[in-house]
């Protein structure tokens, strides 16, 4: 029940009343209160894949709610001498009262969960899925647009690879958002996702081409190639670069719209933007605490006041 790996994990309504939650703890993400909500508890920070924004704001949400983390890293463990998955999980299922991984293999965050007894959080599977950066980036949106209905969103990058853009993708359909994917043929979102979307209900478009969706966009979501993720450099150095978002591209742009971004950015986002009103992507990194704070506590059974004091 308090596992969190793909999005269909959690209902429309279960999505909004974690961002309720995630609202109200904003002062406290922000260490403005004090409120021990998970105090007592553990946290295992499983990370065989680099981390640097969930790794720490999962840190953070559970320090700031009082609660204690256990970190543990590829380099460093017994990972690096042969130990399985499945053994590692054994362990951390009597050392910490909640856990989430990141594992460069697609399905790992399923495999954890069926393996243990504590609640897993996905924290990024391999090409998967990443349902706490979607839930932090419908946070952002919601912030920032008042509604997650009917808004139009572009996404631009790396779709084959970018496990952000395939959770976001499938939740936002769900909240009937109309969706342009930007990318090379080489980086598309995988059919069988394409197909998922437009079985929610989603009015999807795909185009190799950035400039024409900007003006009508509410939410421009750009990724990073997933260079790790590559068989081989030659097949990575044909797609590099391929999409850069400066300042001027966003002239005519509406006067609301957000530019997102998972982060780490590579070149596909110009620091010429983060100057302009549209920039959202570092406010939306730290949005990553409070809504953390929010899923902990939803995992693990714990009821956050209606104010938080
Ligand atoms: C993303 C990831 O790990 O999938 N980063 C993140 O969690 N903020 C995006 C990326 O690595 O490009």
């Amino acid at each position: 029940m308090g596992d969190l790996i793909t999005m269909d994990d959690l209902t429309n309504e279960e999505i909004l009343q974690v961002l309720d939650s995630a609202r109200r703890l904003v002062p406290v993400a922000k260490g403005e209160v004090y409120l021990p909500l998970l105090q007592g508890k553990v946290l295992g920070n499983l990370f065989f894949e680099n981390s640097t924004r969930t790794r720490m704001s999962f840190e953070a949400a559970m320090k700031r709610l009082g609660g204690e983390v256990l970190n543990l890293s590829s380099v460093g463990s017994s990972v690096a001498k042969g130990e399985t998955l499945y053994d590692t999980m054994q362990m951390v299922d009597g050392y910490a009262d909640i856990a989430v991984i990141r594992h460069p293999n697609q399905g790992a965050a399923q495999y954890s969960a069926d393996a243990v007894e504590i609640p897993i959080l996905n924290g990024g599977d391999g090409a998967g899925n990443h349902p706490t950066q979607t839930m932090l980036d419908l946070f952002t949106i919601r912030e920032a647009h008042g509604s997650l209905e009917g808004l139009n969103v572009v996404m631009v990058g790396d779709l084959r690879y970018g496990r952000t853009t395939h959770s976001l993708s499938h939740a936002l359909v769900r909240f009937g958002a109309k969706i342009t994917l930007v990318s090379p043929d080489a980086l598309k979102m995988p059919d069988e996702i394409v197909s998922d979307l437009k079985n929610h209900g989603g009015e999807i478009t795909e185009t190799e081409e950035m400039s024409s969706s900007i003006d009508s966009a509410d939410v421009i979501y750009m990724t990073r190639i997933q260079k790790e993720r590559f068989p081989d450099e030659d097949e990575y150095m044909k797609v590099a670069g391929i999409y850069k978002l400066t300042e001027d591209d966003l002239s005519e742009a509406k006067s609301g719209m957000i530019v997102m971004h998972p982060l780490p950015r590579v070149n596909e986002l110009h620091a010429s933007v983060d100057s302009t009103k549209h920039a959202k992507y570092f406010q939306q990194a730290f949005n990553g605490v409070p809504t953390r704070m929010a899923l902990l506590c939803r995992s693990l059974g714990i009821d956050i006041p209606e104010v938080v004091k």
